[in-house]
C-alpha cells in the first residue's frame, strides 16, 4: 500500500507530464478530467444550477420519476451497485433510496477522483438510508471496478451518469465502453447516461451560460497549473469559446490565447501565437441510434430507455450482449 504522500506525488507526477504533453505538442489541448480540483468542483456545482446547463436537471427528472421502474429494471438478485463519479450523488440518492426501501443492505460503491466526495459520501450516506453498506473507492475508474470483484462476489450494476462519456470523442467512448465490458460479467448491468442531440443554440447556451461559470471553470484549470506546478499563467490572457458542430454532435471548448505570450512550466516554455487555442473539453452529444451504434460496438446490448419529458436526456440499461463474449 502506497502512503498518501507518495500517491500525492505520483498524482503530481502524472498531471505535470499530462500539462506538458498538451501544451508542447500541436494542436495544444488539457486533459478536462483535471477540471475537478476543490474550486473546480464548486464551479461545476454551480454550474448545474445555471439556468443554460439543462443536463442535471433532465436527468434528475429521470431519476426522480422513474426510480421504481428502474429499480425493477436492475432485477431482484442482489447486486453491487457502482458508480463511476459519484460526485455528491444527489441524483443517483432516489434510486439508492428506492434500493433500500427492497434491501437495507444494498451495497453502494462510489468511484470518484475526489477524496473529498468519497469521504462526505461514506459519512452522509448510512445516516440517510441505515444499513446501507458504503464502500468508497478513490482512484481511476477501471481500477476501481477491478478492486470492487476483490470486495465482493454479487453481481455488479455499473452507473455512469450525467452524460460523463460526452467527455470521451466516440473512438475514445467504444474503447473506454470495451474497457468496461472487459471488467463486468455475464449478469452485470451498465446504467448510463447519454446527452441527447437536439437544437444547437440550446446545447451551445449549456457550455456559454450568461453568468460567465462556464468560463471560469476552463479557465480555473490554468489556476489550478499555476498553483499545483508552479506556471505562470497569466488567466486574463485568455478567452472561453465553446462550440458546438450540429452534424458531428461535438461540443468543444477552447481557451484561446489573446496576445503573443510565453508561460513557464519547470524547464518548459510555452509560447502561445496570438489567437492561438487550447482545446479543453469535448462533450460529445448523441443521437438514440448513436447510442445504440456505441453500445454494439463496445459489446452491449440496451434493454431498457428511460427518458426525461422533453427527449433531450436519456439513461440507458446495457447489458453484456451474448455475441460479444469472446471480444
Ligand atoms: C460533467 C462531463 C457531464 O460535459 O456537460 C459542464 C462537464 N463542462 N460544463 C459536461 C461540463 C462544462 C459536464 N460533465
Amino acid at each position: 500500500m502506497k502512503t498518501a504522500i507518495t500517491q500525492q506525488q505520483t498524482a503530481t507526477q502524472q498531471f505535470y507530464q499530462d500539462v506538458v504533453k498538451g501544451l508542447t505538442g500541436t494542436p495544444k489541448y488539457l486533459q478536462s478530467k483535471y477540471f475537478y480540483d476543490a474550486a473546480g468542483d464548486a464551479l461545476f456545482q454551480q454550474i448545474m444550477r445555471t439556468p443554460e446547463y439543462y443536463l442535471t436537471r433532465c436527468e434528475l427528472e429521470i431519476l426522480s420519476t422513474q426510480t421504481v421502474a428502474m429499480a425493477d429494471a436492475l432485477g431482484a438478485t442482489p447486486f453491487s451497485l457502482v458508480e463511476l463519479g459519484a460526485g455528491d450523488a444527489s441524483k443517483s440518492f432516489y434510486l439508492l433510496e428506492e434500493l433500500h426501501r427492497r434491501n437495507p443492505e444494498q451495497a453502494y460503491f462510489p468511484i470518484d477522483i475526489s477524496e473529498n466526495i468519497i469521504a462526505q459520501l461514506q459519512n452522509t450516506l448510512p445516516v440517510k438510508l441505515p444499513g446501507l453498506q458504503v464502500q468508497g473507492l478513490r482512484g481511476e475508474y477501471i481500477d476501481m471496478l477491478e478492486t470492487v470483484d476483490y470486495l465482493s462476489a454479487r453481481r455488479k450494476v455499473v452507473m455512469f451518469m450525467g452524460g460523463s462519456i460526452g467527455n470521451f470523442t466516440p473512438e475514445e467512448a467504444v474503447k473506454f465502453c470495451r474497457r468496461l465490458r472487459e471488467q463486468m460479467k455475464p449478469g452485470d448491468l451498465l446504467l448510463i447516461g447519454f446527452d441527447l442531440r437536439k437544437q444547437p443554440q440550446l446545447i451551445l447556451d449549456a457550455y456559454n451560460d450568461r453568468q460567465g461559470i462556464t468560463r471560469d471553470f476552463n479557465l480555473n484549470l490554468l489556476t489550478r497549473i499555476n498553483r499545483e506546478l508552479g506556471a505562470d499563467f497569466d488567466i486574463n490572457q485568455f478567452h472561453h469559446f465553446p462550440t458546438y458542430d450540429p452534424l458531428t454532435g461535438a461540443c468543444k471548448s477552447y481557451l484561446v490565447s489573446n496576445t503573443d505570450q510565453q508561460v513557464q512550466l519547470g524547464e518548459h516554455l510555452i509560447r502561445f501565437k496570438k489567437d492561438e487555442p487550447v482545446f479543453m473539453e469535448i462533450s460529445q452529444k448523441y443521437s438514440v441510434e448513436e447510442t445504440r451504434q456505441l453500445a454494439n460496438a463496445a459489446g452491449f446490448r440496451p434493454v431498457q430507455y428511460f427518458f426525461d419529458g422533453r427527449r433531450w436526456f436519456t439513461d440507458v440499461l446495457w447489458e453484456l450482449s451474448q455475441s460479444h463474449n469472446a471480444l
